[in-house]
């Protein structure tokens, strides 16, 4: 969820600022890239070398830094930097300040200038967090759109015991990871995605395929998955597994398996987005044992396989339909049939004549083609922004 974001961690002058180190490791353990901002008074609770060792980079305090030769610390850009900003501990001076836009410190300044959402870990004793100043400014934060995550209850440093103690940095992790999941684009979308190969067996040895490596599927899977989408990836015989939370991978390896596995989830999903390279025939009679040479040369009978797509086209009732297309000729015109055959919404023409782009590369050239005769057509790329292309053209098409 926070894996490449940008973090901004803003500490206060409160005790909880030791355990503000532990949140910077959460994040830091989580791939994100993080950076600090204390005001003048937390250096007083933990200091700039602990929290710059853990986030590994430099931990910002004042407007300027650099005796000898000042710099600017430039709270606008640290404020365009952060994708999420999180303050904590929030202390009562800091709330207050922060609700009424005063700007005495770098912190306020960043603050102040943040477009990125902003969550609050108030921390403080228990009649302060109880008092009505300290309520209204949380509820005023609030309703600027801030995030507050709300203290806990426990031992204070003042020895009562109370509500007013931040929250535990992994809680304050927790809670932040699930409110960004709550938020994602296709959160309670259920997408299909079939990829990979299928292979046809001959004997128990045996088999025939093709060279699909799975690699385009399963980037739409991951691409899907990390805009909050539950993604049912059905996936033939590849060295492919990408591992996500909201990924389910079913493996198969003929095209019966596939269609089995495909149709049983068929009526459960919203988006199908078929990009496997499932075998068209089949071998008729499959031999349970080893062929061998003194048998002869093998005449083997091929029988057609299930049309995955076609089926799911022909029973279609709200799900939007995705297919691909392989094509080495007239390939606007072959895809425009195959769009009308199976009765999809938006199919996606990879050409074998361009150089990079089919199976096994690591990049795609792609043109799509919508059931509303609209085409978009892409340049060579890399197979992780293909299918973000894709993604967005589906879900611009489902909003048109
Ligand atoms: N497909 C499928 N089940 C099959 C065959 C294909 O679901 N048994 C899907 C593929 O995943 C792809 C689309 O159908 O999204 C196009 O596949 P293709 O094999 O090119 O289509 P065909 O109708 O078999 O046309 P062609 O004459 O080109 O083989």
């Amino acid at each position: 969820m926070v894996s490449g974001k940008n973090i901004l961690i803003g500490i206060a002058g409160g005790i909880a600022a030791y355990k503000t180190a532990h949140l910077v490791r959460e994040f830091i353990k989580a791939g994100a890239n993080v950076k600090c901002i204390q005001t003048p008074a937390s250096k007083e609770f933990i200091t700039p070398l602990t929290l710059s060792t853990l986030s590994k980079n430099e931990v910002f305090s004042e407007f300027t830094s650099d005796e000898e030769n000042p710099r600017w610390n430039d709270h606008v850009s640290l404020g365009l930097w952060a994708d999420l900003f999180i303050i904590a501990p929030a202390t009562a001076n800091t709330l207050g300040k922060m609700c009424q836009g005063i700007c005495d410190n770098l912190l306020m300044a960043t603050y102040l200038s943040a477009k990125c959402p902003v969550y609050f870990a108030p921390a403080m004793d228990l009649d302060m967090y109880q008092h009505p100043s300290t309520k209204e400014n949380l509820n005023k934060l609030k309703e600027f759109g801030n995030i507050i995550i709300p203290a806990e209850s426990g031992e204070l440093a003042s020895g009562l015991v109370g509500e007013g103690r931040m929250a535990e940095p992994e809680n304050i992790y927790k809670f932040i990871c699930k409110d960004l999941a709550s938020k994602l684009p296709l959160k309670n979308i259920k997408v299909l995605v079939t990829a990979g190969p299928t292979y046809e067996s001959i004997d128990p040895v045996r088999f025939i395929g093709n060279r699909s490596s799975g690699k385009m599927g399963c980037e739409l899977a991951l691409n899907l998955a990390n805009r909050g989408a539950e993604v049912m990836l059905v996936l033939g015989p590849s060295a492919q597994n990408p591992t996500h939370n909201n990924i389910i991978i079913t493996r198969v390896e003929s095209a019966e398996d596939m269609y089995q596995e495909s149709v049983k989830r068929y009526d459960d999903c919203d988006i199908v987005i078929a990009a496997a390279a499932v075998a068209d025939y089949t071998p008729a009679n499959k031999f349970s044992e080893k062929l061998k040479k003194e048998q002869g040369t093998p005449q083997i009978e091929f029988q057609e396989t299930k049309d995955i797509l076609g089926f799911m086209g022909k029973t279609k009732k709200s799900q939007f339909l995705v297919g691909f297309a392989l094509e080495t000729n007239d390939e606007i015109d072959n895809a425009k049939s195959k769009l009308k055959r199976k009765n999809l919404d938006l199919i996606v023409l990879n050409s074998l004549n361009d150089k990079g782009a089919g199976f096994q590369y690591d990049t795609n050239k792609i043109t799509i083609l919508t059931k509303h005769n609209k085409m978009f057509s892409f340049e060579l790329k890399s197979k992780q922004e293909v299918a973000q292309d894709i993604v967005n053209t589906i879900l611009s098409e489902i909003d048109a």
